[in-house]
């Protein structure tokens, strides 16, 4: 009788963005036959890691691909930083979460800050070649940050780049630009938004008075990411819903934004014991600085 193998996936491609931004292009051909805009992946380094949700960026179904693009911001990401192009990596579960839902809707207008740009990319391609208008929305720390502008230029009528220290595009925030966008009486006929929690809510009020439907991606805190634990739940218009399964996208409107951020700083001080743990133990093991 044979013995059963534990499988590895391949990272097939790895890019460097910044020094705490980076893309890996996985081989997962299964799932890239499967996968829509919207959904996420949960991904395993090793045996005794944490199993953490990433958003598809994108997928390849000819090459059999799925790509991610990561921000390293606690133990797992900063280890995946330092793989290399031929790694392998243990666990890799998905596609998961509903897809977004994609249809002929008019103008779209994408607005997507800190870990929420290269998310916005398929939904953005997807509703594009639905026959969509669309404007794009990109907010960047600086000129050093920004990635995939010419993906976004292709599928935008409009792109607008936002740099905190204005490096390039326009100084400010994403909410400053879509002010100026509703401020130019616009017709708009929806809204997408990923990013982080305080950007999302803000722009969920700026379309609140205007009643442009506004959908946010919801990145609770997940676990299973299958709708079992519990971890991920999102209190919608009164209701208890799971990011995982019932999401991640939801109705900005509706979404009770105060208690989601008390509930993602739940786990702070844990993070911050196994990051430090990570740098004392384990990082001279690994595999040193990536590039
Ligand atoms: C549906 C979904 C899609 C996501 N897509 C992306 C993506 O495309 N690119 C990307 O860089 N990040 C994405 N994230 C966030 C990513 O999962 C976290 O940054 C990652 O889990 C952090 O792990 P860590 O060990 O490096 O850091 P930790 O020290 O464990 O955490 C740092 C911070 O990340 C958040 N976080 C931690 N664990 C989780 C978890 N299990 N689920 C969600 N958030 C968590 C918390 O706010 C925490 O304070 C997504 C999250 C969700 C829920
Ligand atoms: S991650 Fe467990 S219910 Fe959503």
């Amino acid at each position: 009788m044979g013995t059963l193998r534990p499988m590895a996936f391949s990272i097939f491609r790895k890019q460097i963005f910044s020094p705490t931004t980076f893309l890996w292009e996985v081989e997962a051909p299964d799932m890239a036959a499967a996968a829509h805009p919207g959904q996420f992946v949960m991904l395993r380094l090793h045996e005794g890691g944490e199993r953490i949700p990433l958003t598809v960026a994108d997928f390849d179904r000819d090459r059999g691909t799925i790509t991610m693009v990561v921000k390293v911001v606690g133990k797992t990401t900063e280890e995946m930083a330092t793989y290399l192009e031929g790694d392998t990596f243990q666990d890799f579960i998905g596609p998961l979460g509903a897809p977004t839902h994609i249809a002929q809707k008019g103008h779209v207008v994408f607005v997507g800050g800190g870990l929420g740009v290269a998310p916005i990319y398929p939904v953005l391609r997807a509703f594009k070649k639905m026959g969509n208008r669309t404007t794009t929305i990109v907010g960047f720390r600086n000129e050093q940050e920004i990635f995939w502008k010419d993906r976004f230029e292709e599928f935008s009528d409009n792109l607008i780049v936002m740099t905190d220290d204005g490096s390039v595009g326009k100084k400010g925030t994403t909410a400053d630009a879509l002010k100026d966008v509703l401020e130019t009486g616009v017709n708009i006929d929806e809204v997408f938004t990923v990013g982080p929690l305080g950007m999302m809510e803000v722009i969920a009020e700026l379309t609140r008075s205007k009643k442009i439907p506004t959908f946010a991606s919801m990145n609770s805190i997940m676990v299973d990411g299958i709708g079992m634990c519990g971890s991920c739940r999102v209190t919608v218009d009164g209701n208890v819903l799971f990011a995982c399964v019932d999401g991640p996208d939801m109705d900005a409107h509706k979404v009770d934004f105060k208690e989601m951020k008390i509930r993602q700083k739940r786990f702070r001080n844990e993070e911050g014991v196994l990051l430090q743990k990570y740098h004392t133990e384990c990082r001279a093991q690994t595999k040193g600085v990536s590039a």
